[in-house]
């Protein structure tokens, strides 16, 4: 149950990664009116990605292929550390590139293959 739940959250919270930084890249319905909120949410998705596959690798530990979630680990690690320097700069005033967006969306996508694709 508490798996099952966990891994309806990492799942939502992968569409929002990637919606979010689609946005960003877009000038989209976020992004468009509030800058510093779609910076908000990108960092916290992204977070919150690692935190609900943390949890979920250890509700799932004897289920799951490790040499996969430890290459996710990483990636997802990129991915947030790419958010968090581009909500650092909104914060700061500057004006971040979308590149840093763009690299978030491909890798969210090359994660999201791998937990599917992979078994
Ligand atoms: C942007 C980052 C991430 C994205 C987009 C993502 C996406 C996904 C998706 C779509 C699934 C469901 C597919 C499946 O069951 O195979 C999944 C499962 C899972 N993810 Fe992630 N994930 C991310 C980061 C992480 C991280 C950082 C960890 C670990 C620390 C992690 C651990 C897991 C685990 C344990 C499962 C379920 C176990 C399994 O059956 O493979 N994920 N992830």
């Amino acid at each position: 149950m508490i798996s099952l739940i966990l891994y309806v959250i990492h799942v939502a919270g992968m569409a929002g990664v990637i919606l979010i930084s689609a946005d960003i890249i877009f000038n989209g319905l976020i992004s468009k009116k509030n800058k510093r909120k779609a910076a908000v949410f990108f960092a916290s998705f992204a977070h919150a990605q690692i935190l609900s596959g943390l949890l979920l690798y250890v509700a799932k530990f004897n289920e799951v292929n490790h040499m996969k979630i430890g290459i996710k680990m990483l990636l997802g690690i990129v991915v947030a550390v790419l958010a968090t320097i581009y909500s650092a700069k909104v914060k700061e005033n500057k004006n971040p590139s979308a590149s840093l967006a763009v690299y978030a969306l491909v890798l969210a996508i090359i994660i999201t293959g791998i937990a599917f694709l992979w078994h």
